[in-house]
């Protein structure tokens, strides 16, 4: 049973859900955030814990060695969760270098770490251990209208630089496995959604534009398929993987929805038509643009669940609908959080940077 739980990039987005998530469910478990805080990190996240005694934020990263033999020595990891990374896309496709750093060279420091603690020092831990390495389905690269979901052992093809970053990163974790039999399992999901996500991506870009009557921007024709998955259900899948998952083993976790961008971008805008009925930017469909085409925009993904459906019966709790008038609530009875995120990083000048580069000006 897990005891002394290291969670990598916990003040990002899906890292500060699952602290919660962790905090919330396993009352025995000490969780350890480690996150360098960066543009997309924030102590913000992490604010009103449930029990916060049990947690323990260090600022650090993760390409760090000493800090890292550090951590695991004098907490006595018997788990990691990593969710540290460079995560945008778009930014992958300006700034790649930051994406093999922390993506590729961290998740290598990381193992290296956990290899000297559990299988090299003495005495060796009296608990069973495990590597968790959470990843993505962009791994696979991009599915035809016709093609059918990616499955665990769908070929992968990553195209853009943060998904090859990922791709080898995931190649690194069976690596160890296989090598050094360190106890790794990995996951590759789909589009997360939900509260604290970075308000670069598409879904909290949109509610936070659609608000302040700014542009909603479309890559390319909008006809661009997603699978949508509610982060709490993600939080809950890692962890059954975690607990009951079989060492050395992949699992693929989505929401099992194909909505294209265009129509998630006008849900949002009906539910905020809906929620906010005296805004002076209604329809704020009407604020839609379609911009210039991310460069290599892969097309369509989509999830096959079955192998953890069927092996640790789970599946998303959340349906696409509820989730999303949900997050638009969230983000309604959140504005400051939005103010202060904003105010803490590079958002302001990243968006000018990106939407100008595409013909907008969100
Ligand atoms: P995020 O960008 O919101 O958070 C990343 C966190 O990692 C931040 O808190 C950041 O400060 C931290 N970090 C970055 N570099 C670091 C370093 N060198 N050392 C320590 N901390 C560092 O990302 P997210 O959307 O929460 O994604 C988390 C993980 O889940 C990533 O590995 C991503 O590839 C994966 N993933 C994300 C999605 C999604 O839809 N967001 C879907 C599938 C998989
Ligand atoms: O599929 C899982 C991946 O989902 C994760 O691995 C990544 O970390 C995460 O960022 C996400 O990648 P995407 O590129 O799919 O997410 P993003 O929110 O950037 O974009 C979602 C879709 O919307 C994508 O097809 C591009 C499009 N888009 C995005 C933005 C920011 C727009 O049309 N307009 C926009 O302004």
């Amino acid at each position: 049973m897990a005891k002394n739980v290291l969670v990598t990039g916990g003040a990002g987005f899906i890292g500060s859900n699952f602290v919660r998530y962790l905090l919330e469910t396993e009352p025995q478990v000490q969780v350890f955030t480690l996150d360098l805080l960066t543009y997309a990190g924030s102590r913000e996240n992490l604010k009103d814990l449930p029990d916060p005694a049990r947690h323990t934020f260090i600022k650090g990263d993760i390409c760090d060695a000493s800090l890292l033999s550090g951590i695991f020595n004098q907490y006595e990891i018997d788990t990691v969760v990593h969710f540290a990374a460079e995560s945008h896309v778009d930014r992958s496709i300006t700034g790649p270098e930051a994406f093999v750093r922390t993506n590729v060279n961290g998740t290598f420091e990381l193992l290296q770490a956990a290899r000297k603690a559990w299988l090299h020092e003495k005495p060796p831990l009296d608990e069973p251990v495990r590597f968790h390495h959470v990843s993505t389905d962009e791994v696979f690269g991009s599915l035809g209208p016709g093609d059918p979901p990616f499955t665990e052992t769908t070929p992968y093809s990553p195209r853009s630089p943060y998904s090859a970053s990922k791709a080898a990163s995931d190649h690194l974790v069976r690596a160890y496995f296989h090598t050094y039999h360190l106890p790794v399992t990995i996951s590759n999901c789909s589009n997360n959604y939900g509260p604290y996500q970075f308000p670069e991506k598409l879904i909290p870009l949109i509610i936070f534009n659609a608000l302040n009557g700014k542009d909603l921007p479309v890559y390319g024709d909008g006809q661009q398929v997603r699978d949508w998955l509610y982060v709490a259900d993600h939080c809950e899948a890692i962890w059954q993987v975690v607990k009951r998952g079989k060492t050395g083993e992949t699992y693929n976790i989505g929401g099992g929805n194909q909505p294209t961008n265009l129509e998630i971008v006008q849900t949002l805008c009906a539910i905020l038509d809906e929620l906010r009925p005296n805004s002076p930017h209604r329809p704020h469909a009407g604020l839609i643009r379609f911009v210039a085409d991310r460069p290599g925009h892969d097309r369509r993904y989509a999830m096959n669940i079955g192998k953890i459906e069927r092996e640790l019966g789970w599946r998303p709790k959340e349906n696409l609908a509820s989730g999303l008038r949900k997050t638009v609530q969230w983000y309604l009875e959140h504005t400051g959080w939005i103010e202060s995120i904003r105010q803490g990083s590079d958002l302001t000048g990243w968006m000018e940077k990106n939407y100008a580069n595409r013909g907008g000006n969100a």
